[in-house]
Parts: C-alpha cells; structure tokens; sequence
C-alpha cells in the first residue's frame, strides 16, 4: 500500500470513499465528502493524503488550518479520515494518520486537533485537554496533539467549509 498526497484525478474516488464509509457513522450528517470539496476549493486542505491499494485509493485523511482562541497559529484540524467499509481494521486508517502528522511535523506545524473517539485516537499521542473548548463538543471528544512547544487555551474553530457543508 502506498500512502501518498492527492491529485486531481483522485477527487471523485476521495468524495466516493467518503461517502460510502461515512453512511452508516452514527454521529455523520453525510457532509465530509462536501467538506473535503469546499477545503479544496477554499485552498485549506493543507494536508490531503491517499492510501492507494493495486491502483486503487481506497482511503483519505484531511488536515486544514484551525483557529484557537481567535489566533490562526500553525494548528490544524486532522478530519475527515475515512477507509473503505470493506478495508477498514487493516491498518490504512493509522498509516494515513501517521503519515499526515509526519507531514505536518515538516511543516512545522505547532499542533493537531480534532473531534472523534478518544479511544481510536490515543495511540497517535492525542489527548482531551480542558482548556480547550469547540462549541458543544463533548469535552473528551476534542483532542489535541502538541508539536511544538505551547499548549494554547480556548475556543477551537475549524475551518468554515465545516459548516458551511
Ligand atoms: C476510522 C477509520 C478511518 C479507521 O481506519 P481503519 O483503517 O479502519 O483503522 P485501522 O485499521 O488503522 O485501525 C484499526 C484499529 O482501530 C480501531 N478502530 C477503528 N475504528 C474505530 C473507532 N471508530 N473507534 C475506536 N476504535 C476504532 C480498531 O478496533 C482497531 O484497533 P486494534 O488495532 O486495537 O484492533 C475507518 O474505520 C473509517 O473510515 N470509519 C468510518 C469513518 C469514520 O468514522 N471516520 C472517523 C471520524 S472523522
């Protein structure tokens, strides 16, 4: 398997990956595959990875810039990350991850956050911090990964194409 960044003849299997592994997701409104679409577009996909298999991109994970505290600062949210249904537990989803913090530990970025489960996420190093805050999102639902060297406090926005889907 080859984990490597996007190109352009990918976006209709990444938008297809999205859409079938995200269907039966219990917390999903069916939009990460337009959130992808609307980061691309607004230029925000800092980090957009595939895991391809035979020829085939059968996975995806996206990192866009976040705001902490009103201050965009070199943060950044780790979402959407989704694996074929057929594909998934075999490993694609952490190598995906994995490779995408290395990327963003290249590029110098201060830290990642996102909004999922703590127990999937605590092997790569993430954890829920109080002094952090995301709407209504349950509190060990949002979770953070330190590269650099502050912790910042506060309000976590991500990128608008969030909402806006
Ligand atoms: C979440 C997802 C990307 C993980 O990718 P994957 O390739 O299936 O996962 P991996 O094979 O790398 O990891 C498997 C491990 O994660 C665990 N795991 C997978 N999904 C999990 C989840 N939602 N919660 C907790 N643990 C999970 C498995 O139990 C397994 O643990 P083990 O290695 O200790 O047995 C994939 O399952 C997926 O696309 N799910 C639907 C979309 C989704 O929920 N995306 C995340 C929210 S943005």
């Amino acid at each position: 398997m080859e984990i490597r960044p996007e190109r352009s003849g990918d976006v209709e299997a990444i938008r297809e990956i999205a859409r079938v592994a995200f269907r039966d997701h219990p917390h999903s409104r069916q939009t990460e595959a337009a959130i992808i679409d609307g980061l691309r577009r607004a230029n925000a996909l800092s980090v957009s990875l595939v895991a391809v298999r035979d020829g085939t991109v059968v996975g995806h994970v996206a990192f866009s810039p976040v705001t902490i505290d009103g201050e965009g600062n070199g943060w950044y949210g780790l979402g959407p990350v989704c694996v074929l249904p057929e594909l998934q537990r075999q490993g694609i989803g952490q190598a995906l991850i994995r490779e995408g913090l290395a990327c963003l530990r290249r590029m110098n970025a201060r830290g990642c956050v996102l909004v999922g489960d703590p127990d999937y996420y605590g092997r790569f190093g993430f954890i829920s911090d109080p002094a952090l805050r995301c709407g209504d999102v349950p509190a060990e639902y949002l979770q953070r990964l330190v590269l650099g060297r502050t912790v910042p406090r506060g309000e976590v926005r991500f990128h608008p194409a969030f909402d806006a889907a």
